[in-house]
């Protein structure tokens, strides 16, 4: 929705811009309490308020779902990514589907939904989510046991691929 460019308080601008409409939002909601005002502007500054805080809201998500550039913009190892789909599909898939987007045939079975990972695997580095598959998540099982850390980065390549195919 928005192009990324950096920014100095969140470092993405959009971020920031969600920060300064929401503290713009509470001066403005504030000016509802001053007394000496009229009832109708008063109300009027307080539905503004809420207005603004409400498109603080809907550009703050959109910067945290936004892909990180610079995880979009790695080239893909086509040679890992082709091992990575094997345990992919052997391991992840029930769970994650087979073109990553959360709704193998498990899914729905689970207290948490797997999450898209065609979205995710733009939002972290390679630390964060070789992490998550060799320690497990509240409900997704630890790999470590199962999975090489090279198996893990193969798959991690294959994510990454999928994540591709999904844009
Ligand atoms: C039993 C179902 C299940 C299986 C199997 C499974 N996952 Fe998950 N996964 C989940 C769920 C549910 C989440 C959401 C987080 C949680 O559990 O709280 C998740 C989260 C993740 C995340 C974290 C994403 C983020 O943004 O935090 C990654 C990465 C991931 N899975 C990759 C994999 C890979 C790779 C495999 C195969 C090796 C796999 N998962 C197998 C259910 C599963």
């Amino acid at each position: 929705m928005f192009p990324r460019f950096p920014g100095p308080i969140t470092g993405d601008l959009e971020g920031d811009l969600a920060i300064l409409l929401l503290a713009i939002a509470l001066i403005v909601a504030l000016r509802a309490i001053d007394a000496s005002r009229a009832r109708n502007s008063r109300l009027a500054s307080l539905a503004a308020g809420i207005a603004l805080a409400g498109v603080s809201v809907v550009l703050f998500i959109d910067a945290t779902n936004a892909p990180n550039p610079q995880f979009l913009n790695a080239p893909v190892d086509a040679a890992r990514a082709a091992q990575g789909k094997t345990v992919y599909d052997h391991f992840c898939a029930a769970c994650h589907g087979t073109t990553g987007h959360g709704d193998g045939p498990a899914a729905p079975g689970l207290r948490i939904r797997p999450v898209d990972l065609t979205v995710h695997v733009f939002q972290h580095d390679e630390t964060y989510l070789a992490q998550a598959i060799s320690g497990g998540m509240p409900a997704m099982p630890a790999f470590k046991e199962r999975l090489t850390s090279e198996q893990i980065a193969d798959v991690i390549e294959y994510m990454r691929l999928l994540g591709h195919q999904a844009r």
